[in-house]
């Protein structure tokens, strides 16, 4: 593993180290997040059993972009097999893996990840809640098929019995003044007052480059999704772990709503970036797109924000 930021945040990388190696006993929940650079395959066998709440993660599409090599698909499938029976592993028994995928492209054919995924899990006994629709505005213009501007998060269960609360995630009604006018209820609100379920289709805008939390990483999360997923599927103090974290935003998110982060990345540039803006989120500097904020819409003055 190699040392990133040594300094910053507690010096997470030290933490990480005299927490994990070989030592399931020493693992326990702490404020400062765990963030290093290794293969998420060392950094997983070193955590324990049943651990983490909340597993959240994107990896690499086997696209060949910058931080990857492009492999067959049925190398890259067996790998992300191994990543994924180590996160089952140390998945918690009321916990939620959330896993973030678009599609790998071949010839001009697509192939979603989600479907070939799906077989990997179902092996290891876990259970689909939701195929989260995650559509948003940005992204290549094809010419021999339809531009894509979805992908999806596949939300899996270690059991039936999962941590999950709706009402931190509630998004506004459509009509919330709406009232029953007959029956029993007559007068009284229809809705629940804390606003809807936000379904399985989510539209928050991908990060590309005028969006306030864009870094030199070419495929961020936007804070806010994880911050959905983060609320609904874990407690405070819950632990959460991202195998392939990027520059941090699930560690960010975590954070943001008091969770115990980990996560690891094997690009020191994204590590030391990820230290970065935990540093800057501390102090109360980091830019983040607020939860809830409207979709810019082009049609509404100062486009409905
Ligand atoms: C799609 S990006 C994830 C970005 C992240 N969600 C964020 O918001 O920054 C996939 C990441 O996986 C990392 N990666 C690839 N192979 C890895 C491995 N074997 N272990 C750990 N990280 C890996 C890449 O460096 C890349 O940053």
């Amino acid at each position: 593993m190699d040392a990133v930021n040594p300094n910053v945040i507690n010096d997470p990388v030290s933490l990480a180290r005299s927490q994990f190696p070989g030592s399931a006993t020493r693992f326990r929940h702490k404020s400062a997040p765990v963030m290093v650079c290794s293969d998420n395959m060392d950094f997983l066998r070193d955590m324990p059993d049943g651990c983490c709440k909340l597993i959240v993660t994107s990896p690499p599409y086997n696209l060949g972009k910058d931080y990857e090599s492009r492999t067959p698909l049925d190398d890259y499938l067996d790998q992300q097999a191994a990543v994924i029976s180590e996160c089952v592993r140390v998945l918690h028994p009321q916990g939620s893996i959330c896993w973030q995928v678009g599609n790998y492209v071949s010839d001009g054919e697509i192939m979603p990840l989600d479907t070939l995924t799906y077989p990997i899990f179902r092996r290891l006994r876990l259970k689909l809640r939701n195929r989260i629709i995650w559509h948003f505005g940005h992204g290549l213009h094809c010419t021999r098929r339809l531009s894509g501007r979805y992908e999806t998060i596949n939300w899996w269960t270690a059991s039936d019995d999962y941590t999950w609360h709706l009402d931190p995630i509630r998004v506004p009604s459509k009509y919330p003044g709406k009232r029953h006018f007959k029956g029993p209820n007559a007068g009284r609100l229809s809705g629940n007052p804390l606003g809807k379920n936000p379904s399985d289709v989510w539209e928050f805008p991908n990060v590309k480059n005028n969006h306030p939390e864009k870094t030199g990483h070419p495929c961020q999360f936007p804070v806010e999704l994880v911050e959905r997923l983060v609320l609904s599927m874990t407690d405070k103090g819950d632990a959460v772990l991202d195998p392939y974290m990027g520059v941090g935003s699930s560690i960010i998110a975590a954070l943001m709503h008091e969770r115990d982060a980990y996560g690891c990345d094997v690009v020191p540039e994204y590590v030391d970036i990820a230290s970065q803006r935990v540093e800057a989120w501390r102090k109360g500097e980091l830019r983040t797109r607020p939860m809830g904020k409207p979709i810019y819409n082009p049609t509404l003055p100062n486009g409905g924000h």
